[in-house]
């Protein structure tokens, strides 16, 4: 039995920096009212004519790969998260292999919203340990601001969300004391609606249906949130599936080096900053920086901690995710 651990990351944000100030323009929002609620100070918008998922995905996986010290060669697999594809289909693992020009190895892509990259860290690790594959590249990639409503109808969604992609190379490692030590992935459909985008889709509403409507009112092409609903099981189920995972490796909160929250909100990230009792240091947050860009927001948090030193080798770090689904998820991991 082996072991997975992260050798490379990366990410990539497009340049485009869009501010509170520059959304007060367009949409009845402020300043103020942004951070207070969610922290946030700015996020990036792809410019359409440079960048897409898929795009992103590959500039952020080619830093990882080099930083992995491995060549595109020895990838085996690709597993690629995202809410926001390319194409309906396929999804944009099989258009990473063709434009990072790999093997024709597998590619699978995974549709778990804010959770997408624990759950395909864990799907990797699963590869690895049973010894089917040595080298797993993993996506997370987002372009939300194509797809949000920029209108004040719209501003409980569209001024959280942000654009980017982080990129981890997952690979074999003997010594069964370090890299992932246990994934831990949760779900609760009943609230799928709560956090969703309905149209289109082959349940309610397919393309068709959208163009023989053509209704203009219709508010299904956008993401709807109840946000207070979303906010409260957020904080819950973050704290519960962060003491899942250290219980089941005998852990403490005290073992707890760097917790990579999932960048949804910078009042949540608080929230269980206190309630752990964790200080500044160990708890990582940019969504300042870059909004809430769901499967993207993990790896490029982990990405930027530790490129600043802030990971170091033997810590115990812990990522965990809550989103639509609602699905959560924990990745305990020794360095
Ligand atoms: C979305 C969120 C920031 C909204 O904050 P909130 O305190 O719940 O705010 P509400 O939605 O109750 O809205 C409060 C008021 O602000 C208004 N408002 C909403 N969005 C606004 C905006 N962008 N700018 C200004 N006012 C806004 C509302 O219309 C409402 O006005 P009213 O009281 O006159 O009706 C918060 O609920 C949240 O972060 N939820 C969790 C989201 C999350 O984690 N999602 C991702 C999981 S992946």
């Amino acid at each position: 039995m082996y072991h997975s651990k992260i050798t490379g990351l990366g990410y990539y944000v497009p340049d485009n920096v869009v501010t509170n100030d520059d959304l007060s323009k367009i949409m009845e929002t402020n300043d103020e009212w942004i951070q207070e609620r969610t922290g946030i100070k700015r996020r990036r918008h792809v410019n359409t004519a440079e960048d897409t998922t898929t795009s992103m995905g590959v500039k952020a996986a080619e830093v990882a790969i080099q930083r992995a010290g491995i060549s595109k060669d020895d990838i085996d697999f690709v597993i690629f998260a995202t809410l926001s594809p390319d194409y309906y289909f396929p999804g944009p693992g099989v258009l990473v292999q063709r434009d990072l020009g790999l093997k024709t190895v597998g590619a699978l892509d995974v549709r778990n919203q804010c959770s997408g990259f624990v759950y395909a860290i864990s799907i990797a690790d699963q590869y690895i340990k049973t010894g089917m594959y040595k080298n797993i590249l993993v996506i997370g990639s987002e372009v939300h601001s194509r797809g949000l409503d920029f209108t004040t109808r719209g501003r409980g969604v569209s001024v959280i969300f942000g654009d980017g992609a982080g990129a981890a190379i997952l690979s074999r490692e003997e010594d069964t004391t370090k890299g992932i030590l246990s994934t831990h992935l949760h779900s609760e459909g009943q609230y799928a609606e709560e956090l969703a985008l309905i149209a289109p889709g082959m349940g309610k509403r397919w393309v068709l249906d959208i163009l023989k409507d053509n209704d203009p009112n219709d508010e299904s092409y956008y993401p709807y949130m109840n946000g207070q609903f979303v906010f409260k099981n957020a904080v819950v189920r973050f704290s519960e599936v962060i003491m899942e995972g250290l219980q089941a490796n005998n852990l403490q909160v005290s073992d707890i080096d760097m917790l990579i929250p999932h960048q949804a909100n910078l009042r949540i990230s608080q929230f269980i900053q206190q309630k752990f009792q964790l200080t500044d240091d160990q708890v990582y947050n940019n969504i300042m920086e870059y909004g809430n860009t769901t499967a993207a927001s993990i790896p490029i948090a982990l990405t930027e901690a530790w490129e600043q030193g802030k990971i170091k080798e033997g810590d115990t770090v812990v990522l965990a995710a809550f989103g639509s689904g609602f699905t959560w998820a924990s990745a305990i991991i020794k360095w």
